[in-house]
């Protein structure tokens, strides 16, 4: 079963739940704001793609 509220950044273990509250209520559109805000995707950089995804789902269509 698929977790509720998994960990995106496992290197800072950022949840999703956490990232979409950060996106909402900053009104963040970048995958670098997202990563100075929470600190999600500024270590190895593997979850960037998911952020993006969150942006996305947010936003819609956000520029990279
Ligand atoms: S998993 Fe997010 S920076 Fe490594």
């Amino acid at each position: 079963m698929k977790e509720k509220d998994p960990i995106v950044c496992t290197c800072n273990e950022i949840r999703q739940s956490e990232i979409e509250q950060t996106i909402r209520e900053k009104g963040l559109k970048t995958i670098e704001t997202v990563g100075n805000e929470t600190t999600a995707g500024t270590v190895c950089g593997g979850c960037v793609d998911e952020i993006y995804l969150l942006l996305e789902k947010i936003h819609g269509k956000v520029e990279l």
